[in-house]
């Protein structure tokens, strides 16, 4: 059977910062991000009698190497969930994302084959389930599940089990706006899976980052509650500034920024002190995301383009959870 499931990347404002099980991708603390309407994966799933292994398309064409192998392996999971081992697929992805440049690429990725496959494969799962089955793919994937304000519970069991997202507030909850400042389309030095690994294991700063998410969570989730984008925006800026600073407090230490992206905190910083609610995230790359609210789109949109180093940008709306195509 066939199936084709579509799903948004997410930014996330509280971030997962390193891992508690590498294998089943168990973090170590809670997280919380907004899902985006304007980057996605579309993805199809068919399962073939006459296959003898997978076959994989990412934007046409047919792949080979790591990427394949992160989807097999993906679908190794979902074939043992169902009961059907030797079931082989096509998979057809389209990413509507800059890969593999501080945008979660993987995120829509990871949601979007996770919920095709499983309705390919007739293995019925509900969106916690599927929430599960997604974290196994990419951690900031189970996110995707859902529209709006998503947190992820980092769970206590050893099997995953209650490691899953759950939704905060839903895509029209907020009209607010996520601006992505595309700097570079380079794929990035240290993927993210091993900077989490280079800081847990070396960082002087890493247990106060853990330290600091409860109280972060608490009270940006009253921010969201109350739509107020200074409460959420200070929130976010603090702990997105916090999870860079134990990077630079690993062995050895890296830094995901370029010198443009500090161009940009600074832009930001300057519209706030004119008196512009503009607030800056970064995840593991080098790219900055600014949110606001729409009041402000030409002020913000200006003042982001004309940041000598500055690709593109390109703004986002809260986005809507996984749909079936
Ligand atoms: O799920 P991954 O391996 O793409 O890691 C995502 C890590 C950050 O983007 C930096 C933070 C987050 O919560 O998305």
């Amino acid at each position: 059977m066939k199936a084709t499931a579509k799903a948004h990347t997410n930014i996330a404002l509280i971030k997962y910062w390193g891992k508690r099980d590498e294998s089943l991708i168990l973090p170590m603390n809670n997280s919380l991000s907004l899902t985006l309407d304007g980057f996605y994966t579309t993805t199809s799933v068919e399962f073939q009698n006459d296959l003898s292994a997978d076959r994989f398309y990412l934007n046409g064409q047919l792949t080979e190497g790591a990427e394949k192998h992160r989807v097999t392996a993906f679908l190794d999971r979902i074939r043992a969930a169902a009961g059907e081992p030797d079931a082989f697929a096509e998979i057809h992805s389209a990413n509507h994302v800059p890969t593999a440049a501080g945008f979660a690429s993987s995120a829509s990725g990871f949601a979007a084959l996770a919920a095709a496959a499983a309705k390919a494969i007739d293995l019925s799962v509900n969106q916690q389930q599927l929430s599960i089955l997604t974290r196994q793919g990419s951690g900031s994937a189970c996110r995707s599940v859902y529209g709006g304000f998503v947190e992820w519970e980092k769970g206590k069991l050893s099997d995953g089990s209650d490691s899953f997202a759950i939704p905060v507030a839903s895509a029209d909850h907020w009209d607010i706006r996520v601006a992505a400042v595309v700097l570079s389309s380079a794929e990035k030095k240290v993927l993210s899976r091993e900077g989490m690994k280079r800081t847990v294991n070396t960082s002087v700063y890493y247990p106060s980052w853990v330290d600091s998410i409860p109280d972060d969570l608490a009270a940006i989730k009253d921010g969201i509650v109350a739509k107020d984008v200074e409460k959420v925006g200070e929130i976010a800026e603090a702990n997105c500034l916090r999870m860079h600073a134990t990077t630079l407090a690993a062995n050895p230490p890296f830094s995901y920024w370029q010198s443009t992206t500090v161009s940009i905190i600074q832009a930001v910083q300057d519209l706030r002190a004119a008196g512009v609610p503009a607030f800056f995230t970064i995840d593991a790359g080098p790219n900055v995301k600014v949110l606001y609210t729409p009041d402000y789109e030409e002020k913000v949109r200006n003042t982001l383009r004309n940041i000598a180093g500055v690709h593109d940008v390109k703004v986002s709306k809260p986005g809507e959870g996984i749909s079936y195509i």
